[in-house]
């Protein structure tokens, strides 16, 4: 077990350490229809029924395209010295491909110089799962058109902001996108099958690298990586086919997209999937171009899962034992917590030969806050935070080479299928006034960014 009952200071991980906090443009932005801005997947998956809990909308959310002057006096505030954010394709290319949104660029281009009037380092994150419209209705990720489309988009932003931006995070959860999206009809664009699944995952797999090398050869000193999520995922006991669907799950959840992007290819171990994957993967012959240099390797750790057998699920035959039914602590989103966990990945993405450097690019927890006399006292956030950055103090001091922890969230936002339910941000929003106050955790970080050891309670 770790042990996290002794404070630590952000001094302890040194003095070149990143420390951020992450928003992603669909999440925050809102101004959906504003200047030029085209319809993402979002918009159109939001507006069908019962899709969004509470069929609340993204249009507004955070109303960060206004409001990015003050929102970024905050993330100083606490302390944080990078600001990770994404670009919103139909933002800058309302169609998709075509025309050029000069006000969208125009925005882009204020955020960053703010940023760094402000000294905080732009981190761009290229796709956070916000396909324009007008794409998915040519066939989406799961289109043979894809890399060209993806590439022009990559060329427009690393031409437009790669003379003042050299952090680059290609994809966000390639893994989160296609299955929920493509497979299990949980996110948008909602689809449900194997034949717009496989091509999907081959074209994000091909599109981190494409986009990779686009900006190494468009943005002088670059620092490029690109983002996976990643989940432990333990048998529910000890027979066979427990394990053997656990390894199932974890091909899927750990290897599927790494491993092809450090050119290994995808990883084959007689699942039918990955045999059918290998379809688009004859004679190996895109093992190379799915292959890329990066810089770092972003991991974002949210639980681990535990499966057990099922036959009456297609495919993987598993289903998972939730972290409530194995009465484990779990946050309000149902996720199990287990800081040693978070531990043994980041061993395990830093045992691959061929990765250079990870970032923690995400990481953070909701809880269902309270908001009482004008404050957030949030400890079960603080404690999870402590938690998880004890782990990751004692895996870099293991010699695990970690560079940076961005946390998610910076504020409350749209939480995807869960609308504005789930809150996982440092800062309170209100949705209906834009209001916007520090939560106890944010205030915890800002203390802990300053080294002060005594709690801010
Ligand atoms: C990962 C995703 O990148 C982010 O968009 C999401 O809000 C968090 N997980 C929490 O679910």
């Amino acid at each position: 077990m770790i042990n996290h009952s002794s404070e630590i200071s952000s001094r302890d991980f040194g003095k070149n350490f990143l420390w951020g906090v992450a928003i992603s443009a669909a999440q925050n932005e809102g101004a959906h229809a504003v200047d030029g801005r085209g319809p993402s997947i979002w918009d159109s998956y939001a507006k069908r029924k019962g899709k969004i809990r509470d069929d609340t909308k993204p249009f507004e959310a955070c109303d960060f395209y206004h409001r990015y002057k003050d929102d970024l006096l905050l993330v100083k505030a606490l302390g944080f010295t990078v600001f990770r954010f994404s670009i919103s394709w139909s933002r800058v290319l309302p169609e998709g491909m075509g025309k050029v949104n000069k006000e969208g660029i125009a925005f882009y281009n204020s955020l960053i110089d703010e940023c760094l009037k402000l000294g905080l380092t732009p981190f761009i994150t290229l796709y956070h799962w916000d396909l324009p419209q007008a794409l998915q209705k040519e066939g989406g990720w799961s289109s043979h058109l894809l890399l060209k489309w993806f590439g022009r988009f990559v060329t427009v932003c690393a031409e437009e902001f790669g003379d003042r931006v050299k952090n680059w995070i290609i994809i966000n959860e390639p893994m989160g996108f296609t299955s929920l999206g493509y497979m299990l009809g949980k996110h948008a664009p909602g689809k449900m099958s194997l034949n717009e699944f496989l091509p999907a995952i081959h074209n994000a797999a091909m599109a981190q690298a494409e986009g990779g090398r686009i900006v190494r050869h468009l943005v002088k000193g670059s620092y490029i990586g690109t983002s996976f999520s990643c989940s432990e995922v333990m048998p529910y006991s000890s027979s066979a086919k427990d394990i053997e669907v656990a390894n199932r799950m974890d091909i899927l959840l750990n290897r599927l997209f790494i491993e092809p992007s450090l050119g290994m290819g995808y990883p084959d171990d007689h699942f039918v999937l990955m045999e059918k994957l290998n379809l688009f993967n004859k004679a190996w012959k895109y093992k190379e171009r799915m292959k890329f240099d990066f810089d770092f390797i972003g991991i974002q750790n949210y639980f681990p899962i535990t499966v057990k057998y099922n036959p009456l699920i297609p495919i993987v035959q598993a289903s998972e034992v939730k972290a409530a039914t194995r009465k484990v602590p779990h946050t309000d989103m149902g996720w199990e917590i287990n800081a040693d966990s978070f531990y043994r990945m980041l061993k395990r993405f830093d045992a691959y030969e061929a990765v250079k450097e990870l970032i923690v690019t995400e990481g953070g927890a909701f809880f269902k806050d309270k908001m009482v006399n004008g404050m957030v006292n949030d400890e079960l956030r603080i404690d999870y935070f402590q938690q998880y950055l004890a782990a990751l103090l004692k895996a870099k001091h293991e010699g695990v080479a970690v560079k940076g922890y961005f946390a998610w969230t910076l504020m409350d936002n749209f939480e995807w299928a869960e609308g504005f339910h789930a809150r996982f941000g440092l800062i309170h929003v209100d949705f209906k006034t834009q209001l916007r106050t520090v939560k106890q955790s944010g205030h915890w970080f800002r203390d802990f960014l300053s080294s002060k050891k005594e709690r801010h309670l």
